[in-house]
């Protein structure tokens, strides 16, 4: 079964088409890559397919059924949010906030028992986290949450995972660790990616799928859509430019008249 069908997508809010027209497919074996510019609609596609936005039109299939119908799988799909800052007095440890990626699966608000805690020691010990478990989840550095939040994401032993922008606002070191984790995730527990970033050549060797969306487009393919500078110019504005060195594509924005 197919973890993740896309039909005839359209996304957006009450008054607000955001995109349509969105068609793809997340295969077991797909590491998918969403870019686009900010405001562009990444977030949306990403919850929309989450079942959090529902769609205006068209449908999102996981595992063989529809999302926003009684579907018992939309939970098999680990989510590791966009995050904005924690509030100092959040007061949840690292232990609950991984535990909490088995309320989905719980039938009724209760207490975790000892395998569950041990289940989430496991993850956390996984992630290289287990010294701050009983630590103030808004006390661990941004890595350190993003951390926390992938081993709250397998939990549910998922079926695919999505990451939002996760190695935005967070250091250097801390990204470049964060990026191997997600390529680990996908070759070695061998689970299908869909991720949102800005960059994508830390992942062009196992890239299968590229999405662009933005100002209402959105294109699915692969490196061709980063060579087509008509259409990036039309969804990230005229200054948008491709420059690829050592088979490394980057995309630069600017004023390039004294380049
Ligand atoms: N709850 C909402 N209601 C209406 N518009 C929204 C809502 N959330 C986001 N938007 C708008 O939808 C557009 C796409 O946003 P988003 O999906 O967050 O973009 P991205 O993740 O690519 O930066 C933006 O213009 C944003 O302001
Ligand atoms: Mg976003």
């Amino acid at each position: 079964m197919r973890p993740i069908v896309v039909s005839n997508l359209k996304i957006g809010y009450k008054n607000r088409v955001i995109a349509e027209n969105i068609n793809f497919v997340i295969e077991e074996k797909d590491f998918v890559i969403v870019i686009g510019p900010n405001g562009g609609g990444k977030t949306t596609l990403v919850k929309t397919i989450l079942g959090i936005i529902p769609p205006l039109a068209g449908t999102v299939e996981v595992l063989g059924c529809t999302v926003g119908h009684v579907c018992p799988h939309r939970k098999r799909i680990g989510y590791v949010p966009q995050m904005g800052r924690i509030k100092k007095d959040f007061p949840a440890t690292l232990l609950d906030v991984v535990l909490s990626g088995l309320y989905p699966y719980m039938h009724r608000i209760s207490f975790a028992g000892k395998d569950e805690r041990g289940l989430a020691l496991k993850m956390i010990k996984e992630l290289g986290l287990y010294e701050m478990r009983n630590e103030l989840f808004s006390r661990l550095s941004g890595g350190q949450q993003k951390r926390g939040l992938v081993a709250r994401a397998l939990m549910g032993h998922p079926d695919a995972l999505i990451f939002d922008e996760p190695t935005s606002g967070v250091d250097i070191a801390a990204a470049s660790d964060f990026r191997k984790l997600i390529i680990d995730l996908h070759k070695k527990k061998g689970i299908p990616i869909l991720l949102v970033t800005h960059d994508v050549n830390p992942y062009l060797e196992h890239l299968t799928k590229l999405i662009v969306i933005g100002r209402g487009m959105c294109r699915v393919g692969y490196l061709e859509l980063l060579k087509d500078e008509e259409f990036l110019k039309k969804i990230y504005g005229e200054s948008i430019k491709t420059i690829e060195i050592d088979g490394r594509i980057y995309l630069l924005s600017g004023d390039f008249h004294n380049v």
